[in-house]
């Protein structure tokens, strides 16, 4: 291992290993589509979900009026569609319009889904909570789609403003 250096905290964060890359989709007649990397498992009984959303995001009002939202998993071929709802704001274009992403109506939520996303959570709020920069939204997963033979090797991550897949397989456990 190599000397370490001091590094200022808001910095250093940035090194912090690979974040999953989810599509959140909020809203109902009014629906948006954000990316967000900062999505977690906080529960696995009862399954609950958290994502991480500034309150400078269009899509922060929306989920605090909306009672749902939706989770979506996009794969690799998603990434110029993922990067697109991670740039533009739901305020000036219709993501899903501009991107051809489609709503599939939820089952069991008022928030649709994404038919092109491999995997897709509905989500029912739980509760919220604000850590610094961002308003932490939990939702308890109540209906759940996967596609057959998903295939995780497609997944798309992401890290210090790399779009990647998983990497090299070092054991099992
Ligand atoms: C790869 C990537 C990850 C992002 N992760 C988050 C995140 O975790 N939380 C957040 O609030 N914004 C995140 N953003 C920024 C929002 O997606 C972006 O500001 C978006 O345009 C907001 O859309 P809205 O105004 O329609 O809500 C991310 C953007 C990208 C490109």
């Amino acid at each position: 291992m190599s000397s370490k250096s001091e590094m200022n905290p808001v910095r250093a964060i940035r090194t912090f290993p690979s974040f999953p890359i989810a599509l959140v989709v909020v809203g109902k007649e009014e629906k948006n589509v954000i990316t967000v990397s900062l999505v977690h498992t906080f529960s696995f009984h009862p399954p609950l979900l958290g994502i991480g959303i500034s309150p400078c995001r269009y899509s922060h009002e929306l989920l605090h009026r909306s009672p749902d939202f939706t989770v979506n998993l996009p794969c690799k071929e998603l990434v110029e569609e993922t990067l697109f709802c991670g740039e533009k704001s739901g305020k000036e274009v219709d993501k899903l319009e501009e991107t051809g992403l489609t709503a599939v109506p939820g089952t069991r939520v008022g928030t649709p889904t994404l038919k092109e996303c491999p995997v897709s959570f509905e989500c029912r709020k739980v509760q919220n909570f604000d850590t610094g920069d961002h308003t932490w939204f939990i939702g308890e997963i109540i209906a759940a789609h996967v596609a057959d033979g998903y295939d995780r090797e497609r997944a798309l991550i992401y890290w210090a403003g790399e779009f990647r897949t998983i990497g090299e397989l070092i054991r099992g456990r």
